[in-house]
């Protein structure tokens, strides 16, 4: 029993941190603040870092990931993780029903659960005396593959359970079966963000989810929207509930999200009404759902109908009829994006897919059609899932006749007409011709939406208008229109044209953050823009950081810094700079420039720094130190405030931890250098 003070305040962070991740991921409805979920992180990792010794693999501070795999190891199931026998129609269903009936004259008067049937990837927890212990794939359903790293840095996973105070005690030891994927607005917002980023986009949300599952570095996995739903006990040390009803409301308890839209139904009749109920609003499902799964409730019952194969006789998935169709592919098109991205679309044959006319689908990038040999004429098969984009599967090569075309990538912009290039590491086409007019509407476009300057009334019919009109050659130019320049367009009456002027003038008052969105820097979304705007006063301070200060700051690597200062870098958009701040579209962020004086963190400490800290190197670590006002040295003492710490530490890490002094690696002392900016920026109200 550890009886440190510090110890029972590590113990009390940690439970209440589960909590309130519980609350906010699995529950949807947090308690507390971010700020204030922040401020509790903080202070577990405070102790943590001054006591590296009692970090578990269960804190929640080990969810960011640690050190890449080299490979998975594999782990054996407790128990066959069986798969689910299909049915299209309800006949099928009753065939089913009927089969179990001449099995075990029970079944006439069995009760039944539906559930969703979750299109992602089966995942196998193992839990020890509540703990989080190892995590696995469904692999051959005898043997999966340890994806434990992984599956810890997905939220709605609990660490520790029960994770509610009021929860029942867990048995001692418990395996757990569920669902990991991905929902489909996070699956379309990761996409943008990988093609701002120039890397390659995931073609449906469970293939992302797969990819990001067999990740070799956790610390990518735990940046992918990953989440988990959990619907059966593989194997526990105490008897486990004995229906399925009870197993989803006993998951629920011990704090494991379970799937919602269930139903206990009576009857075989009510599930397959309940079931086909989801056909036409199965878009209601924030993810991909492709059937409801029909369970026999009584758990008993279903052990004793065994199985067949891999499927148990117990439960059956009623699939949903197919959203992919067969159409003609009658040409490729190509769209060029606001970074000058060119990516290539399908037009179609138009066809109804679950009641909607698709008449053009996504094709991807231009290896992807290559890939799939996609051809001009081909007949295609096209995937529509609720609001994700249509998709073309792949071509039908069985019904070829020689008219197809294999289509060739372009050479020149089909807007502007300059050639295109490859732009180095990046996938793709790219139009570098900065005054292409279509890329121009496309960063208008972004400069006015929603989570940039917000300025309503000004749709893509009217940018299109003021672009083709020659209004506007760059964004500062809004700033230049006159109700006269208006009242010239079609459609524009003096109403119209005030309250456009109007929420012009009114986005100068957008805080800085929106504004380094606005601007469309590769890479730059919503959060980078406002991490920036919390280290840059304004533009001016931003547009002279140069890569190595940039990449200080959490989440921007050697890619985004240089987008950040190549952007910068260009003439044009030094002239739009210029433009903005003549035109009072200048905010200044709440923090404020780095400051000079002195700092709380920093100040009069004492750092050592060993080991190899990789990327960065170590007169730059040292200059970081030095410029908050720390003091270097090169051996350990009862002075030493902090090692910083990287790979092959050798003896001073011995001596530290000796001395018990505080380790921290490099990640950690950038963290602190931000801590104390954020801190020294508020203390000096700037
Ligand atoms: S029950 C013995 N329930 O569908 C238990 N499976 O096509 C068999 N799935 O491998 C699985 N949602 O990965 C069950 N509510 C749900 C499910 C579900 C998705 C997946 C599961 C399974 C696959 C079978």
């Amino acid at each position: 029993m550890n009886t440190n003070p510090d110890y029972k305040k590590l113990e009390e962070l940690r439970d209440r941190i589960n909590y309130h991740n519980y609350r906010y991921h699995v529950l949807d409805d947090p308690e507390i603040s971010d700020y204030e979920f922040d401020r509790l992180m903080g202070e577990l990792k405070l102790i943590e870092r001054k006591h590296p010794e009692w970090i578990t693999p269960d804190s929640p501070t080990q969810r960011t990931g640690g050190a890449p795999a080299e490979g998975f190891g594999k782990v054996e199931h407790p128990q066959q993780i069986l798969s689910l026998a299909n049915a299209f129609n309800a006949d099928e269903i009753m065939k089913w029903y009927e089969r179990l009936c001449r099995l075990d004259e029970r079944v006439i008067n069995a009760d039944y659960v539906v559930e969703p049937k979750i299109d992602g990837l089966t995942a196998v927890l193992h839990y020890q005396a509540g703990k989080f212990v190892t995590g696995a794939t469904r692999g051959d359903g005898s043997v999966g593959e340890d994806i434990t790293q992984n599956l810890r840095t997905i939220n709605s996973i609990p660490l520790s359970i029960p994770v509610r105070p009021d929860g029942p005690k867990p048995p001692d030891y418990l395996v757990v079966r569920g669902e990991v994927f991905i929902n489909k607005e996070d699956f379309i917002d990761l996409n943008q963000k990988l093609a701002e980023q120039g890397e390659k986009t995931y073609l449906n949300p469970r293939n992302t989810a797969a990819g990001s599952l067999r990740q070799l570095d956790p610390k990518l996995t735990a940046t992918r929207p990953l989440k988990i739903l959990v619907y059966s006990v593989v194997t526990s040390s105490d008897t486990p509930p004995s229906t399925q009803w009870r197993t989803l409301e006993f998951l629920l308890e011990l704090g494991f999200p379970v799937p919602q839209r269930i139903k206990k139904c009576n009857s075989l009749e009510e599930a397959i009404e309940w079931s086909e109920s989801w056909f036409d609003r199965r878009d209601q499902f924030p993810y991909e759902v492709d059937g409801m799964v029909i369970k026999v409730n009584h758990q008993s019952l279903s052990d004793d109908l065994g199985v067949v194969g891999k499927d148990p006789r117990g439960a059956i998935a009623y699939k949903f009829p197919a959203q992919i169709l067969h159409t003609k592919l009658l040409d490729i098109k190509v769209n060029v994006g606001r970074t000058g991205v060119l990516t290539p679309y399908a037009v179609l044959e138009p066809v109804n897919i679950g009641g909607v006319i698709v008449k053009q689908a996504t094709l991807h990038n231009f290896d992807y059609i290559q890939e799939k040999d996609i051809r001009i004429n081909d007949r295609v098969q096209v995937k529509r899932a609720g609001d994700v984009i249509p998709y073309i599967i792949g071509p039908v090569v069985d019904v070829r006749d020689g008219d197809e075309r294999i289509y060739q990538p372009p050479t020149k912009c089909p807007v502007c007409g300059e050639p295109v290039e490859n732009v180095q590491g990046e996938v793709g086409l790219y139009c570098v011709n900065s005054s292409c007019p279509e890329q121009l509407i496309r960063v208008i476009e972004h400069f006015v939406s929603r989570g940039a300057m917000d300025i309503v009334g000004l749709g893509v019919r009217i940018v299109e208008q003021l672009v083709s009109e020659g209004l506007v050659d760059d964004v500062a130019d809004l700033y230049g229109l006159n109700a006269e320049d208006l009242l010239g367009l079609e459609g524009f009456a003096e109403k119209k044209v005030e309250n456009l002027l109007n929420a012009i003038d009114a986005s100068k008052d957008q805080p800085l953050s929106r504004l380094i969105n606005a601007l469309g820097i590769r890479g730059v979304g919503e959060v980078m823009a406002s991490d920036l705007a919390r280290h840059y006063p304004d533009l001016d301070k931003l547009s002279r950081a140069d890569q190595l200060e940039l990449e200080q700051i959490e989440g921007i690597g050697p890619n985004i810094s240089q987008a950040i200062v190549d952007w910068f870098g260009m003439e044009a958009n030094q002239n739009v700079i210029i433009k903005l701040k003549d035109a009072n579209v200048w905010p200044v962020s709440e923090l404020g420039s780095i400051p000079e004086g002195t700092s709380n963190l920093f100040s009069d400490k004492v750092f050592v720094i060993t080991g190899t800290l990789a990327g960065m190197n170590r007169s730059a670590v040292k200059e970081l130190i030095q410029s908050r006002g720390g003091k270097v040295t090169g051996s350990i003492s009862k002075k030493t405030t902090y090692l910083v710490a990287g790979e092959n530490p050798g003896s001073k890490l011995t001596k530290a931890q000796e001395l018990e002094i505080p380790i921290i690696n490099l990640d950690e002392l950038i963290q602190l250098a931000e801590q104390d900016k954020a801190s020294t920026n508020n203390r000096t109200g700037n």
